[in-house]
């Protein structure tokens, strides 16, 4: 190939043994650069301390070491200011940044990839890049966690209907059912937490497959880079994904969570239930019917949880019967992976983002608990007080329900007479217990709905979150 003719693609950097160009639709189809160029920065600050490492090792003199460490420094900006001519001959991020690196320092760049490999190289980009991937959503998570907390103290007396099969079951607090979500979330976090561990280690010196013959000093690499530990095996180094299909598993949770969340905030904002208003900002209105206030941000999570959730499939069926080591299928990772951590990270924010300015309409959510006779299992304990199996309790207020629809009523619209005739053990205090402030007071246990416990439960948390921010700073 001649380098004078523009027409022709740049002599590839693995060139040497072959004798055709590459076909042009196979040149397209094998490239990566179109959506692996989003690594440049890990794969700068990967090729810059495995640089310094060559140096110490003997490898690289210091000025060689110097020009290159200058020159991936002039790559890195001029791929920020826009400036940068990605070359798709030149097939992925890894290519175009060394090509470009010897083309302006010469011959100390054609030795920057001494005793590594775009194996270890691509696994470790990877790494470091859904390591700070993880650190930004768990930062997004953390705010939506607090923005439940705040809603959670804000709305502890606030009694709704709690339910189940989608039916009105017994009254609970808004609080309650925020600091449901928050624990989802919760949850989340520590499987975040886990997944990073295992993404957190060094591949880079596994080379190609076999390892490396020049004296590499791996720990050094790996302090440099902030991985906790370097792979102890480099076959399994260049080849395993695990951390990803993890992250994918672990983001497949969180979306189902908000998905599950969102269903409730559309629900909750539609004039049926009317508990909550959404905010302005976050809805848009239909093009046609002028009355309409749609829940999009809701909807759109919802929506976009099964995306996330087909990449996950993606990067198991990926991995599925890869011999060892590195095969190109692993190229393949990539898109998933990115577009798992920009659902994921969109997602999230927007629901820190709407949450604080949610509205709670009180009245509405108490008359839509005291409608559905939510408090027939607090009549049916108040009978076991006084002295009846719940079996017959059971079945004397499920009586008592026959007669209220009857007379289109609720449980506490009943005179006393009629309920004493369900039941010889009732009292003029039945009215107590009949009251939606009063059952969801007497829910007063550890992880009950009562607005003591919520208070408690959200103080808990609060502790918590202030706990993870204190270690998360220490860290940092
Ligand atoms: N672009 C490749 C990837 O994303 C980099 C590694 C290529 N290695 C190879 N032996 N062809 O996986």
């Amino acid at each position: 190939m001649s380098d004078a003719d523009p027409s022709r693609s740049p002599p590839k950097l693995w060139g040497g043994r072959f004798s055709q160009d590459t076909d042009a639709f196979v040149e397209r189809f094998t490239a990566s650069v179109p959506f692996d160029q989003r690594l440049y920065r890990q794969d700068i600050a990967g090729s810059i301390a495995h640089a310094r490492m060559l140096q110490q090792a003997g490898v690289l003199t210091a000025a060689e070491c110097e020009q290159i460490l200058a020159g991936l420094e002039e790559i890195r900006a001029e791929i920020e200011s826009g400036g940068f001519a990605w070359s798709v001959p030149l097939e992925d991020v890894h290519m175009n940044i060394e090509a470009r690196l010897t083309q302006r320092i010469g011959e100390a760049g054609k030795k920057l990839h001494t005793g590594r490999s775009r194996n270890d190289q691509v696994a470790t980009d990877l790494r470091l890049f859904l390591r700070e991937a993880i650190d930004q959503i768990t930062g997004e998570l953390e705010r939506l966690q607090w923005a439940l907390v705040e809603l959670a103290e804000r709305e502890a007396d606030t009694v709704m209907p709690g339910f189940t099969h989608l039916q009105v079951a017994q009254p609970v607090t808004f609080g309650h059912h925020m600091l449901a979500w928050y624990e989802m979330l919760a949850r989340d976090r520590t499987r975040l937490a886990d997944c990073r561990r295992r993404t957190n280690v060094m591949p880079l010196g596994a080379a190609a497959l076999a390892g490396t013959t020049f004296p590499i000093d791996r720990e050094l690499t790996r302090a440099q880079l902030g991985f906790d530990a370097v792979s102890a095996n480099s076959l399994d180094a260049v080849s395993d994904r695990d951390f990803a299909i993890e992250f994918a598993a672990a983001a497949s949770l969180v979306m189902m969570h908000l998905s599950r969340c969102a269903e409730e905030l559309v629900l909750w904002s539609s004039a049926q239930f009317g508990f909550i208003d959404l905010p302005d900002r976050f809805c848009t209105g239909s093009s046609i019917m002028p009355q309409k206030k749609n829940p999009d941000v809701p909807e759109l999570v919802r929506g976009k949880t099964g995306r996330v959730y087909g990449h996950l499939m993606s990067l198991l069926t990926l991995m599925k019967s890869q011999p060892l080591a590195y095969n190109k299928d692993n190229q393949e990772d990539k898109e998933p992976v990115f577009d798992t951590v920009d659902t994921l990270h969109g997602s999230v924010r927007a629901f820190a983002d709407m949450l604080p300015a949610l509205q709670v309409n009180r009245a509405r959510c108490r008359q839509a608990a005291a409608e559905g006779f939510a408090t027939a299992t607090d009549l049916a304990d108040y009978l076991v007080r006084h002295g009846l199996p719940f079996r017959d309790a059971h079945a004397a207020v499920g009586a008592a329900v026959a007669e209220a629809v009857t007379r289109g009523c609720d449980l506490a619209d009943l005179p006393l007479e009629v309920l004493q005739g369900f039941s010889a053990q009732i009292e003029a205090d039945v009215y107590e217990v009949l009251a939606v402030e009063g059952s969801v007071a007497s829910r007063d246990h550890v992880g009950g709905t009562a607005p003591a416990r919520v208070r408690a439960a959200a103080a808990v948390a609060r502790r918590h979150l202030e706990a993870s921010r204190e270690s998360a700073e220490s860290q940092s």
